[in-house]
């Protein structure tokens, strides 16, 4: 067919036509990466603080990552779980060894929404083999409002936000969502059909809320007290992103084992992947209750798998971006350049932040509404004001990320350097002064 006669299309143009609208997408295409740096269609240099939303740990095209895939690809790209994958067994001990620290087993899929199926599934199963008094199932999972869990169906009956739902009727039963951080809510909330407690030890989506040790001490007695699993989603938040591999470690301020915390199961994704798609959950190896059979191995043959999960390919990335994290103690360099980042954000005194908050470098800056709604380009735009601004940074080449209307959440790669945060706070300050200046 002889196409020269047709219009060139512009990306802008194959999204309105081609591509499902999911996503309010913003103008800006990147075609190139390097480290904390992306490059768009037009060769313009943007320095990336959103990182994939908390993807991207080693930054763009990290040469261990980029190397591992070649390599690998080269050898063997999958093959069936149906057979024993050498790269998944090693991957596996890395995981329970090196990040977990706890006895255990790891099941391997593709994504955040698909690691916290199997902590749904693992829930259900354990809530069937220790019954209500009247011997049906025990099925409701406590989850937490202003969380986020994912896409699927039963991640958005998960989600502790209402918008994810909008329309999609009847949600799955089985989920109750408690106030974050209220104890006694809590324990109000747990009745004899709740089977587990989950949640994000710092909430991502819901706009970087951190659990308080208290909250998580008191979880670990309630699971304790009516034989619950607790279940914890560090899609987000884990594997150095707050400070440290396991973020609920971060958050308590203290080693898990000796406060004696330590969760049934654990979901991870974004991070450990460092752009490749994956995603994991970690099961203990205890016993509980009734149950003779460990935890770990409770969902047998036959009983959960994907087609993907824990392929060749995949295990080779995660594998190089494990060990970079691991052997160059990102997550510690995650707490330093966190600390640094916040440091620098209160110093610069920001107009309309009216606060920073977060762990290592999951950071949310949170927004005057009255302020931003104030500018006249504000009210124009008829955006919410974290999107204003975020639009604002992005014209500006910074790139920052949404959480609700009054977070702008700062993500950027595991090993950023000071100049580069430096670079960042930079562009902040001087995009939110000209729209003062402008307005
Ligand atoms: C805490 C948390 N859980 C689950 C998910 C879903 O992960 P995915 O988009 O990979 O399915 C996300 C995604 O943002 C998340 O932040």
């Amino acid at each position: 067919m002889d196409t020269s006669t047709e219009t060139p299309q512009t990306t802008q143009d194959l999204f309105e036509k081609y591509v499902a609208p999911t996503y309010g997408r913003f103008r800006v295409a990147p075609v190139r990466g390097q480290g904390c740096w992306l490059w768009d269609e037009a060769g313009k240099k943007y320095l990336d603080f959103g990182g994939g939303i908390a993807v991207c740990s080693l930054g763009h095209t990290h040469p261990r990552l980029t190397g591992a895939i070649q390599a690998q690809a080269a050898s063997l790209i999958h093959c069936s779980n149906l057979y024993q994958i050498p790269a998944q067994g090693e991957l596996a001990k890395l995981l329970v060894e090196g990040v977990m620290k706890i006895p255990g087993k790891v099941f391997f899929c593709n994504s955040g929404a698909e690691a916290n199926e199997g902590l749904y599934k693992l829930a259900r199963r354990y809530g069937t083999l220790t019954p209500k008094a009247n011997g049906e199932p025990r099925i409701e999972v406590i989850t937490f409002q202003n969380s986020f869990h994912g896409r699927t169906l039963a991640g958005i009956a998960a989600t502790g936000q209402e918008k994810v739902k909008t329309g999609f009727g009847p949600l799955m039963e089985g989920f109750q969502h408690a106030p974050y951080n209220d104890i006694e809510a809590l324990k109000a909330a747990v009745n004899e059909n709740t089977v587990a407690i989950m949640l994000e030890p710092v909430q991502g989506e819901g706009g970087i809320n951190a659990a308080s040790p208290e909250f998580l001490r008191a979880i670990r007695d309630l699971c304790q007290e009516h034989d619950l699993l607790f279940l914890l989603d560090e899609v987000q938040c884990g594997i150095g992103r707050t400070g440290h591999l396991r973020a609920w470690e971060t958050v308590l301020g203290e080693a898990p084992e000796a406060a004696n915390i330590v969760p049934d199961a654990v979901s991870w994704a974004k991070g450990m992947g460092g752009g490749f798609p994956f995603g994991a959950m970690w099961l203990r190896d205890v016993t509980k209750s009734s149950v003779s059979e460990s935890i770990c191995n409770l969902l047998g043959p036959g009983s959960h798998g994907t087609t993907y999960g824990g392929a060749p390919l995949a295990c080779a990335a995660v594998t190089a971006v494990m060990e970079e994290i691991i052997e160059k103690d990102l997550a510690s360099h995650s707490a330093a350049m966190g600390a640094y980042l916040k440091n620098k954000l209160r110093e610069a005194d920001l107009p309309f932040v009216k606060d920073v908050r977060g762990l290592g470098l999951m950071i949310g800056m949170v927004i005057d509404q009255d302020a931003v709604k104030a500018l006249s380009a504000c009210e124009t735009s008829g955006l919410v004001p974290s999107i204003f601004l975020v639009e604002a940074l992005n014209r500006a080449k910074l790139l920052t990320v949404p959480a609700g209307a009054d977070v702008v959440r700062l993500l950027p790669a595991l090993n950023v350097s000071e100049a580069e945060i430096d670079t960042a706070v930079f562009m902040l300050k001087t995009t939110f002064e000209k729209l003062v200046a402008t307005n």
